[in-house]
């Protein structure tokens, strides 16, 4: 039986195209000593992906061209060498890759831990996205580095995405009022229909300060900066005294994976708010998974939070998701469905 894979053609120097991977195939893989072996169902395609195709280093390894390219999955056991896992449960990892079949080492630390997904929770894809990785960073990332309190006006950008729209949700549990920056209106209409209580189209509005400005009428006390660029020169101008901004992504800067940030620099008007930049790199946190998860879990279940997947359909199609996620087309957290997912 073969394992169909996407592998690494090239590394990009602009925006990864359908050229960057290649489909191959090798043998379906054996598990060895104290692991098991998982059918892949659905496949996560995440922003930090970009960065793991460069060249230049990051915080982590990246994926060397010819090989199997990384990425978070979750699939059934179909063989196990390891006595707490059966045929037939569900596994997620962030090393199952873009393949068919994958094995995996239930017992390494950290980020690379097998967890085990209870479907009566949440359907299996949770665990790709706000019952998973993007659920902490948006968790650990607002409330451990954000630190908002009642009453604090909180800025998110890529607002509608998998992380923003649980940061904004979680703000209004905060008790604060959150503006969402997007690049569409119809992302827009969306985040004011789960509470947010006013939104910022940037690709429409002329003058992004003026329009944080008019929005943030008395400055900005938490920004959770997901884009950096233009978007967060604009917030910055707009800071509050004390403020914090969270420095979780910077996808509007993504394609120049390898150039120099440029830009503003708004040593002035730090100095003049005291406000702190913290930068957060979320498998630091997985310390904090089980809390946050089961925070998460409970407000969904209660209804606080809602959630918005989008999903391409097919092994096929992972490259083009990944594009189209980059590209801005996604609404919502984009998954991918295999066979059987
Ligand atoms: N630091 C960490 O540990 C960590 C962990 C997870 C995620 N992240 C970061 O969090 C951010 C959001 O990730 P996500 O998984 O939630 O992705 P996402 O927001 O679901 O998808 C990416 C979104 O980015 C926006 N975007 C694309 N190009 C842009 C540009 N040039 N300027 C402004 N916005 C642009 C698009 O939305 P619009 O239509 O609104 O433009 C797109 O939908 C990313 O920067 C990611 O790297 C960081």
């Amino acid at each position: 039986m073969t394992n169909r894979q996407w592998v690494l053609a090239s590394h990009p120097k602009a925006a990864a195209d359908e050229s960057t991977w290649r489909l191959t195939q090798a043998p379906r893989p054996k598990p060895g000593p104290g692991q098991i072996l998982i059918r892949t169902q659905w496949l996560s395609v995440d922003p930090y992906m970009r960065g793991r195709i460069s060249p230049s280093a990051n915080y982590t390894k990246g994926v060397q061209i010819g090989e199997v390219m990384q990425g978070g999955g979750v699939g059934e056991v179909v063989e196990t060498n390891h006595p707490a896992w059966k045929v037939g449960d569900i596994a997620e990892s962030m090393d199952v890759g873009w393949q068919e079949w994958s094995v995996l080492t239930p017992d390494l630390p950290g980020a690379s831990r097998v967890n085990k997904v209870d479907t009566a929770v949440a359907p299996a894809q949770a665990s790709l996205s706000w019952l998973g990785m993007t659920g902490l960073t948006a968790y650990v990332g607002l409330l451990d580095i954000g630190r908002p309190r009642p009453g604090d006006t909180v800025v998110v950008s890529a607002a509608s995405g998998a992380v923003g729209q649980i940061v904004g949700q979680i703000a209004k549990l905060a008790g604060c009022r959150v503006v969402g920056i997007a690049g569409s209106d119809d992302k827009l209409a969306w985040c004011r229909n789960i509470g947010f209580d006013a939104t910022i189209n940037y690709k429409t509005e002329g003058d992004m300060a003026a329009a944080v400005a008019a929005q943030c009428p008395s400055g900005v006390n938490v920004f959770f900066d997901n884009t950096g660029g233009s978007i967060h020169d604009a917030v910055l101008k707009n800071l509050a005294v004390a403020a914090r901004v969270v420095i979780c992504g910077r996808i509007a800067l993504a394609n120049n994976f390898d150039q120099e940030d440029t830009g503003l620099r708004a040593s002035s008007r730090l100095i003049v708010t005291r406000a702190t930049i913290q930068g957060l790199v979320v498998f630091d946190w997985w310390h904090r998974r089980e809390e946050a998860l089961a925070r998460l879990a409970a407000w969904h279940r209660s209804g606080a939070i809602q959630i918005r997947e989008d999903v391409v359909e097919g092994f096929e199609r992972i490259p083009h998701a990944f594009i189209r996620m980059m590209a801005g087309q996604n609404f919502g957290k984009q998954l991918v469905r295999l066979e059987g997912g």
